[in-house]
């Protein structure tokens, strides 16, 4: 297996782009594949300044990596989410790469700040884990966006994520969803910009762009996903792009070049709908955010007499 573009032996090979590559190569299609998603997607101003979502694995830490290479201004966030072992040693992943390079990384804790886990607000709360991590962590990656004044938050969501996610939207036609799944979601009132520049990288590339790179992250999955619901869709799209190399891509791009747009509408209608949570004033359809609804249930404080 040679390297296509300078024919000396390849590390890996990527299938659906019919190529193989040596590691410089491969960290020039990594490197490549980003700066075209920032350009593509009108993601980014070479002067913004990036709040990354680093989790301690693979893709927010590889992220970050080439966020900087990129020459952007890029500062770290990390969300302690209380999940047992797996949340310690994603925070000693994040942390080590932070102080290894020399960089800022600002950490928020859910149980120390907010008074609650994720396992126990789950519960209290009767949602999946995943559904109440996911608004914890949508809702405290803007919270700091915002109040640190950065230009954008991004997150390491990569093409087999974004496949996944589609796959799940499409199959419940979850409108307003699908109106909101696009690579760079812009700035507006209460909301900062939201970029996921890995869209055009796969989950296997990540990995071996980590481990080419000494870039050490934490492989465990979170002991609450098993058996979530995009792992399967993982599985299936996995076999499709087995059979037929570039499906993932094919599905993800058809969506956003050609089938995103139909859904503007109810954006639109969300958003005429928002209006300041009464307890933390995060934009939100209802008087009081998802989050505090969360909070709330998880640690009974009153709404109105805490802040
Ligand atoms: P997930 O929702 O776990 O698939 O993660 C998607 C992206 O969210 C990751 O690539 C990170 O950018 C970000 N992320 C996930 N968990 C955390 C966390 N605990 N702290 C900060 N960012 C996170
Ligand atoms: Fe959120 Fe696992 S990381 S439920
Ligand atoms: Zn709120």
């Amino acid at each position: 297996m040679k390297c296509r573009r300078c024919k000396s032996p390849a590390v890996i090979d990527v299938r659906r782009h019919n190529a193989a590559f040596c590691k410089d190569c491969f960290n020039h299609h990594c490197t490549e594949q980003v700066r075209r998603a920032i350009h593509d997607f009108k993601m980014l101003q070479p002067e913004e300044r990036v709040l990354v979502a680093v989790s301690g694995g693979k893709d927010s830490l590889a992220l970050w990596d080439l966020l900087l290479k990129a020459g952007y201004q890029a500062d770290g966030l990390y969300v302690g989410l209380g999940i047992g072992e797996y949340s310690n040693e994603s925070g000693r992943f994040a942390r080590d790469f932070a102080q290894s390079r020399d960089l800022k990384l600002i950490e928020v804790d859910l149980p120390q700040q907010y008074g609650f886990d994720i396992p126990t607000g789950s519960e209290a709360a009767r949602r999946a884990p995943c559904s109440a991590c996911g608004l914890s962590k949508r809702h405290l990656f803007n919270q700091a966006a915002i109040d640190g004044e950065y230009d954008a938050v991004a997150t390491g969501h990569n093409l087999d994520d974004e496949a996944a996610v589609l796959m799940g939207n499409v199959l419940r036609w979850e409108e307003g969803y699908l109106a909101r799944q696009y690579p760079v979601l812009p700035a507006s009132e209460g909301f900062a910009k939201k970029v996921k520049p890995l869209v055009k990288l796969g989950e296997r590339e990540m990995a071996a762009y980590c481990v080419l790179n000494g870039i050490d992250y934490i492989i465990e999955e979170c002991p609450m996903a098993a058996g979530n619901r995009h792992l399967g869709y993982k599985e299936i799209l996995n076999q499709l792009e087995e059979q037929s190399p570039g499906a993932k891509t094919a599905f993800l791009t058809g969506f956003f070049d050609r089938a995103h747009q139909r859904f503007a509408d109810v954006a639109v209608e969300e958003r005429q709908t928002l209006q300041p949570c009464a307890h933390c004033d995060a934009p939100t359809t209802n008087d009081v955010c998802a989050f505090c609804r969360l909070q709330v249930r998880a640690t009974g404080i009153t709404i109105g007499t805490t802040s």
